[in-house]
């Protein structure tokens, strides 16, 4: 293959792109701190992408995909120390300990900024300091934010083009200088002196992703990956803004977005919530069975949602995001054949197989691995190799980045500026036991309370054990910003500006047998069960009480074209009351941690649980 000759391109970034004098001064500030070889101002235009783009494949951080098969993609690998989010390293530096809560680290601001001035300084010699300005939700929106990353990874701000809106036009919107801007620091934290040497994937042994709360600011230190280093998504549009929003009366949550719509036209929304690679981006782009002739999901996001009451009391909700950060492993043109055709072109990939073809691979991309192929280390693999080491090609967190706007699903409101109307929220884990298909809370309150306690397994997506059950309400464990208890106060509270709201719902698409299997086949036959869950929301059908919530009966799901035995509903729909007694007493391990700052409907809402059980 050709390789495009370096330099004599136009060089880009010297022209700084703002008039904003607080800007420009916190600009020169941090560099003053930080000590970069040249300062680049990111424009976000097309041609200053294929510039970085090009500087990534010379450094070796990037290699070109086979343009053909892959045209405008390319495969990133990190160093193997740097292959998720580090929740042990990540810190909500609130004034007191008491705001940030017992489920986040917490670090004193001051001894925190001083450490950080510390390792920042001089932390970029040798490299670029990208000014990388970012807008969550569409520019100019009412239910946007906007926030300035510096950052000298040239691999964040490609990443970060597809994820979020960049550049000149939000340059334009700070300088209007009517929104706050959320300041977000971060460095690989690998300075290069006179003749070092760079590596494909600098960063660094010790890391720190630090918010502060008070004053709505990021350094995060120390690593190039996903959420550690795209400072948009996790830092900024979960962690800082669930502070804002607390402040301003509206959510910031791990939710995907989508829309039903049913065979005689009527739409609904839904958000749902469940953890980390447990299922937002499939459900999010899930295709309905053939056979459930008329139903259409479309997607609006498939990770954040920013969720605001209107001036009727509806809630609405923007994907503050543009694009995807999926999970490759699983994804196949049978799984989710919508991230598929999304992720065929100007994407990239990272930690994931290398083809001999030029093509990258994963874990059930296909039901054949390739005969052979380089493992997301580089290392040659076989499948007899992976059998004999245990190793897989693609890490399990490895991921693709894709432009939102190239799923074929995208719903065609997913960047309205006033967002789209909630109907129902789900909330969902991965459980192997215990908890059904799905079920409805009572109300508004009990709701609360199911994603409250909600638990799941622990996944790749996070350093640390893999498959252990954890409280992790509302799937926000790893991304509210404060007290988890003053968290679900203002859940409830959120209920009172509200003329309608929301129907609650719990699924698990996990649940096993004994032997390990799951029960229920997932992905797009999890239409059935959405059905039912727009159908409830729309008053169109019946539930039948028990001592959880309601659960559909056999016969109020459509099994259209799908066998699926009563037998095997039952019992991934039993509710086993033993089980149940260990869950609760479960749900209370995590009261006590947050006992003095949680609300009393939570402890009402246990007790009439328990008198249920
Ligand atoms: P994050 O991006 O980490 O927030 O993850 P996510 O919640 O978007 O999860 P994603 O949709 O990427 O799915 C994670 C893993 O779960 C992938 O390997 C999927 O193939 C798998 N998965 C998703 N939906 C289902 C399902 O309905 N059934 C089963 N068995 N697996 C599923
Ligand atoms: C998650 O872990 O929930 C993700 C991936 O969406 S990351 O951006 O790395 O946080
Ligand atoms: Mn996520």
């Amino acid at each position: 293959m050709k390789v495009a000759s370096p330099a004599r391109r136009p060089s880009f970034g010297t022209k700084t792109l703002t008039t904003n004098k607080h800007l420009i001064r916190w600009v020169e500030k941090m560099a003053e701190l930080c000590r970069p070889d040249a300062i680049h101002w990111v424009d976000g235009s097309q041609a200053e992408y294929e510039f970085l783009c090009d500087r990534l494949v010379e450094a070796g951080t990037f290699r070109r995909l086979n343009q053909k098969l892959w045209p405008g993609c390319f495969l990133a690998r990190s160093a193997p120390s740097d292959v998720a989010r580090v929740e042990d390293r990540t810190f909500i530096c609130s004034l007191s300990k008491d705001a940030a809560g017992p489920t986040n680290n917490w670090e004193d601001p001051y001894a925190m900024r001083r450490k950080l001035k510390q390792l920042f300084k001089g932390c970029m010699r040798g490299r670029t300091m990208y000014v990388l300005p970012f807008s969550m939700g569409p520019v100019g929106s009412p239910m946007s934010g906007i926030g300035v990353q510096l950052t000298d990874s040239p691999y964040v701000v490609v990443s970060m083009r597809i994820m979020a809106r960049i550049g000149s036009p939000v340059f334009a919107e700070i300088d209007k200088d009517i929104k706050r801007v959320v300041p977000c620091m971060h460095s690989v934290g690998m300075p290069l002196e006179p003749g070092d040497e760079d590596v494909p994937w600098p960063c660094n042994d010790e890391k720190y992703i630090a918010h502060f709360p008070e004053t709505r600011e990021i350094w995060s230190f120390g690593s190039g990956y996903g959420g550690n280093a795209l400072l948009s998504k996790k830092c900024f549009a979960l962690r800082i803004a669930s502070n804002i929003a607390r402040d301003e009366g509206w959510m910031a949550e791990h939710m995907l977005i989508l829309g039903v719509q049913s065979p005689d036209g009527e739409k609904t929304y839904v958000a749902a919530a469940f953890p980390s690679a447990c299922g937002k981006t499939n459900f999010a782009m899930m295709i309905p069975p053939k056979a459930m002739k008329g139903w259409k999901v479309s997607t609006l996001g498939d990770d954040i949602a920013w969720i605001r009451p209107d001036a009727n009391g509806q809630l609405r909700a923007i994907n503050p995001e543009a694009g995807f950060f999926g999970v490759a492993a699983g994804t196949s043109a049978k799984t989710n054949p919508a991230a598929m055709a999304t992720l065929s072109k100007n994407s990239i990939f990272t930690n994931v197989a290398l083809t001999p073809q030029g093509g990258v691979w994963w874990e059930g991309m296909t039901d054949q691995p390739p005969a052979e192929c380089e493992d997301w280390r580089g290392e040659r693999w076989t499948p007899e190799i992976g059998e004999t080491t245990g190793r897989t090609a693609a890490h399990p967190n490895g991921r693709f980045t894709a432009p939102a706007a190239q799923c074929p699903t995208m719903d065609k409101d997913w960047e309205s500026p006033v967002g789209v109307p909630i109907s129902a929220i789900i909330f969902g884990g991965r459980r192997s036991t215990t908890l059904p298909l799905v079920y409805q809370a009572f109300n508004w309150s009990s709701g609360v309370y199911i994603g409250a306690t909600m638990g799941s397994e622990t996944t790749a997506a996070a350093t640390g054990a893999v498959g252990r059950v954890r409280r992790d309400p509302m799937a926000m464990l790893p991304f509210c910003g404060y007290h988890m208890g003053d968290y679900f106060r203002h859940w409830l509270k959120m209920q009172r500006g509200l003329d309608t709201t929301p129907r609650i719902f719990h699924v698990n698409w996990f649940r096993k047998d004994e032997n390990g299997k799951f029960l229920w086949p997932g992905f797009s036959e999890n239409m059935r069960v959405l059905r039912w869950i727009v159908e409830r929301v729309q008053g169109h059908t019946h539930g039948r009480e028990t001592a959880i919530g309601w659960v559909p009966r056999y016969e109020d799901i459509d099994w259209s074209g799908l066998k699926f035995e009563r037998a095997e509903f039952d019992e991934l729909m039993k509710v086993d009351h033993a089980a149940w007694r260990k869950e609760v007493i479960d749900h209370e391990g995590l009261f006590i941690d947050l006992h003095d700052h949680l609300p009393p409907e939570m402890i009402y809402e246990r007790e009439l649980l328990i008198c249920r059980l």
